[in-house]
């Protein structure tokens, strides 16, 4: 029987490309330009999957495609909202995602965002680099303290529980979350975490907000002026969750104001490309959306896509259906 043909739209780690070579007639993009509305089509109508990520936007257009051969999107990533799902569904599509194998990692990140911005450390590297250092001295670029602080979490599923181990058990942080969907009791007991029952109850009270929703159009904005208003003079904002969750301009004005202490941000809106005004603050530590970006996690993330390929077209149901 001739193996599914599968196409894959970036370049994927090495071991991951060769397990696909495996098992499919599989086209990989070895030059990992990104593909084109016009190729993604193409490509829905060439493949039995198409292997997009979190950077391809399939949106209803590119699933508007004619003729359609596809018959699942195994994306790489855990978060979804680059692939509209009502579009998908209408065309009869599969969609899966790769959770849990990136949890550690992406929690790894917005703690080292959080302890970088807190610390300075951004701004600490430059001036090293600079050659601007004269020596050590009591006032030198002193930063907040990271241990014992009140870390507020806004979301709490999987990589926001990871971030709060780490927080609460590793830096004995107190932690306070506010989520629509609770984790059961067990969890809220082994990281002594205190529910509020609103976002704005969370900014109002922690020293550190870390963001854990998805994206998409119910949370487009969540933290917009007023909320960003609403969180202490001395606090920070951590942002791995997606770029649009936070109204950037008016963040932008809240961290040149001080109106808030900094942020730490590794998902921007209108990701890559970011506004001149971000750039040059000093109060805010950027990085270029690494929160899975281990090894270890890039090809586990991979291999998931892979066993729900296989399973999708072994006739069974993959484990990481979204759609
Ligand atoms: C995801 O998986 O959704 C991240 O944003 C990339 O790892």
């Amino acid at each position: 029987m001739a193996k599914p043909k599968v196409i894959v739209t970036r370049k994927w780690p090495g071991e991951v490309e060769e397990a696909l070579r495996l098992e499919f007639d599989v086209t990989l993009n070895a030059s990992d330009k990104p593909m084109t509305t016009a190729e993604l089509k193409k490509a829905l109508g060439e493949a039995d999957a198409l292997c997009p990520t979190v950077s391809d936007s399939v949106n209803a257009d590119v699933l508007g495609a004619e003729p359609l051969r596809a018959k699942i999107l195994g994306s790489y990533g855990v978060g979804f909202n680059h692939i509209d799902l009502d579009a998908a569904k209408a065309r009869g599509l599969v969609v899966t995602n790769t959770p849990e194998v990136l949890t550690d990692c992406t929690a790894d990140l917005a703690m080292t965002l959080m302890l970088m911005v807190a610390r300075r450390t951004g701004e600490g590297e430059r001036h090293v680099r600079d050659r601007q250092w004269t020596g050590w001295r009591p006032t030198h670029m002193m930063g907040a303290k990271v241990t014992g602080k009140t870390l507020g979490l806004i979301g709490m599923g999987r990589i926001a529980r990871a971030m709060a181990h780490k927080a609460h058990h590793g830096f004995g942080m107190r932690i306070i979350y506010t989520d629509p969907f609770p984790p059961p009791p067990d969890v809220v007991k082994s990281l002594s975490a205190e529910s509020r029952g609103s976002v704005e109850e969370v900014l109002r009270e922690a020293d550190f907000v870390s963001l854990h929703t998805p994206g998409g159009k119910e949370t487009r904005h969540l933290i917009n002026a007023a909320r960003l208003g609403m969180m202490k003079k001395g606090a920070f904002l951590i942002n791995t969750a997606r770029g649009d969750v936070v109204d950037q301009q008016a963040l932008i004005a809240a961290l040149k104001e001080e109106r808030i202490a900094g942020a730490g941000l590794d998902v921007y809106e209108g990701e890559p490309a970011l506004p001149d005004e971000l750039l040059k603050l000093e109060n805010v530590v950027l990085l270029p959306h690494l929160g899975s970006a281990s090894l270890e996690t890039r090809v586990a993330m991979g291999m998931r896509v892979v066993e729900n390929l296989r399973a999708f077209f072994a006739g069974q149901k993959p484990r990481d259906r979204v759609a």
